[in-house]
């Protein structure tokens, strides 16, 4: 048989595929269980706003069109929302699309890509499959990024250098007075793309501006957002990318014709007006990141500080992988990070009230007993 192997281009047979949180119908299946939980995907654990369901529902009634492939209405939404240049925005079957286009155009075996530590593993990911050079560089003892020695790591062939901002999975936040100082000092041949996933759960940064209002001054920023996490359509597949008109030009022309179907866009329309669903879960995620915070102080559990959807819980002394397991044997789904060689974290993705108390509960009785 011939070595297809062989034939595939870049660094493609070097890179695993990408895991995902268990689906919940598998962990049923698997253990025969009814009442199972899913905290391991960062999604939103109030499902989706009822404005967007009825968009999305109208929508695939006309199933049999193709969607709009330039997504007018969406942008145009974006652009009356958030003041965002239409020109500079390319929608993605998700942020992870729109990630992969842009390594996709613009990283090559002649040059490298800087990243923090424990990134997203989208981008180390794709800086083998195109073959370029990936530099990890060391988190601060606080596990945030080290700005300097990033700045330090980049050199004349960098890229891109790619954040996730709050960080996922370890949740932590670079305050935009930072984020700002450092894409000044970045050179100007190298794309900051800064990865906003989390961002409508990043509060308490009383300098935040939104990233996206200094493309006008940075060429070279891009800026990747999501509806899958506060917006609660990540079934449905919807992203955008900011990014200068040149940048925007090339992955427009990279992406595939119809890649954001048309209950996403509908749906994105809706969930964009329905401020209401998007407050109730932003609140309930700010609270209850603070109930998992004084959870882990009174179990003697170390959380790493988070601004995102989830919280990173470091169980040093005890078998993280154990509780993990032992944890899906009760119906709860949380997600080890043995693929990032953190195998003393677990991650666990911030639910409703009711949610975080049945973890809460069965983890008082597991640390009592392992
Ligand atoms: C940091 C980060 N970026 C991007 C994504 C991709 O999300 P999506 O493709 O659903 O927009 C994720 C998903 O978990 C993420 O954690």
């Amino acid at each position: 048989m011939i070595d297809f192997n062989s034939y595939a281009n870049g660094g493609i047979t070097l890179i695993k595929p990408y895991q995902a949180g268990k689906p919940i119908e598998e962990v049923k299946r698997e253990l025969g269980l009814t009442d199972v939980i899913k905290l391991a995907s960062n999604e939103n654990p109030f499902g989706m706003s009822e404005k967007a369901k009825e968009a999305a529902f109208k929508a695939i009634c006309e199933g049999n069109l193709y969607p709009d492939s330039n997504g007018y209405y969406l942008k145009h939404k974006l652009n009356e929302k958030f003041g965002y240049d239409m020109d500079c925005i390319t929608l993605g079957a998700g942020s992870n699309e729109l990630i992969n286009l842009l390594f996709q155009a613009f990283v090559n075996k002649n040059v490298n890509v800087v990243y923090p530590e424990y990134s997203f593993v989208v981008y180390p990911m794709e800086t083998t499959v195109g073959g370029a050079e990936g530099r990890a560089v060391a988190l601060k003892a606080d596990y945030t990024a080290d700005l300097d020695a990033i700045l330090n790591t980049i050199d004349e062939n960098t890229r891109i250098v790619a954040f996730a901002n709050p960080s996922n999975p370890i949740g932590t936040a670079v305050p935009s007075k930072d984020m700002y100082e450092f894409i000044k000092k970045v050179p100007k041949t190298t794309m900051v793309v800064i990865d906003e996933a989390y961002n409508e759960f990043n509060s308490g940064d009383e300098t935040y501006v939104d990233s996206a209002t200094w493309l006008k001054e940075f060429d070279n920023l891009v800026v990747s957002r999501t509806f899958s996490k506060a917006y609660g359509l990540a079934g449905l597949r919807v992203g955008y990318m900011l990014a200068n008109k040149e940048i925007t030009s090339i992955l427009n022309r990279l992406r595939a014709p119809f890649n954001v179907n048309i209950a996403a866009l509908a749906a994105a329309i809706a969930a964009l007006d329905d401020e209401e669903f998007l407050k109730k879960t932003v609140d309930n995620n700010t609270k209850e990141r603070e109930r998992y915070a004084t959870y882990c102080k009174e179990h003697g559990l170390f959380m790493i500080d988070s601004k995102a959807n989830f919280v990173a819980i470091d169980f040093k002394g005890h078998d993280a992988q154990l509780i993990a397991k032992e944890l899906l044997q009760k119906g709860i789904i949380v997600r080890p990070l043995l693929g990032y060689k953190l195998q003393d974290i677990l991650r666990i993705s911030i639910g409703t009230k009711e949610e975080n108390d049945r973890l809460f509960n069965e983890l008082t009785k597991l640390l009592e007993t392992i």
